[in-house]
C-alpha cells in the first residue's frame, strides 16, 4: 500500500509532461507534404462518417433522415480525397499501404473508383429517405472499403 503513493501522486505530473512536450504522441511526420500523415487522416475522417450511419442502418440508433443526408454527402466529397496522398514511396510508418498498391496502380485505381460509384450511389440512395434502398447502398460502400482493404491493406505497424 505505501509503495503505491509515491506512483499515484506523481502520475498527473507524467500526464503534464506528455501534453507539454509532446513527448507521448506519434513521431512528426517529416516527410515532404506528409502524405502518410494526410491520408490516414482523411481515412480516419471516413471512418466516423461512416460508422454512425452503420448504426443507423443496423437500427442501433433512430434513422434520422437528415443526419443521415448530411453523413452522406460528407461521404461522398471525402471519397475522392485519399488518394492523391499515395505517391510512390510514401510506406514509411505508420502507413499500413501494401506495396501492391504501387506494384498494381490500376487495380488501386479500380478500388478507388468502385468505392466512389458506391458511396455516390449511396448519398443519391439517401435523399428518398427510405431504408430499404438505403440499406443494400450501405453494404455496397462498406464492401467496397473491406475488398480494397483486404487487397491493399496490411497488418497495422502500432
Ligand atoms: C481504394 C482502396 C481503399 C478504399 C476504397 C478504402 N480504403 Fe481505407 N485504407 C486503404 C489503405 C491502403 C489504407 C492504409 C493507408 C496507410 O496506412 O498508409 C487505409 C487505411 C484506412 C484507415 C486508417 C486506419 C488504419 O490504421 O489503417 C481507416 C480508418 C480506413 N482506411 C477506413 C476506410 C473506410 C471506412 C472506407 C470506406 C468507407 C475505406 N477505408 C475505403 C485503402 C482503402
Amino acid at each position: 500500500m505505501l509503495s503505491l503513493k509515491p506512483t499515484l501522486r506523481s502520475a498527473p505530473l507524467l500526464i503534464g509532461a506528455c501534453l507539454t512536450l509532446a513527448g507521448c504522441g506519434p513521431k512528426p511526420d517529416t516527410h515532404p507534404g506528409q502524405p502518410v500523415t494526410r491520408r490516414r487522416a482523411v481515412l480516419q475522417e471516413t471512418l466516423r462518417t461512416f460508422e454512425p450511419m452503420g448504426i443507423m442502418v443496423r437500427g442501433k440508433s433512430p434513422y434520422d433522415a437528415a443526419r443521415f443526408q448530411s453523413l452522406a454527402d460528407k461521404l461522398e466529397a471525402l471519397s475522392t480525397q485519399p488518394w492523391t496522398f499515395f505517391p510512390p514511396g510514401s510506406t514509411y510508418s505508420p502507413s499500413r499501404a501494401k506495396p501492391v498498391v504501387w506494384q498494381n496502380p490500376a487495380k488501386f485505381k479500380q478500388a478507388q473508383e468502385t468505392y466512389i460509384k458506391a458511396a455516390a450511389h449511396l448519398d443519391a440512395v439517401a435523399k428518398t429517405g427510405k431504408l430499404d434502398l438505403i440499406r443494400p447502398a450501405y453494404l455496397q460502400v462498406s464492401d467496397s472499403c473491406a475488398a480494397c482493404h483486404k487487397a491493399f491493406r496490411g497488418p497495422s505497424v502500432l
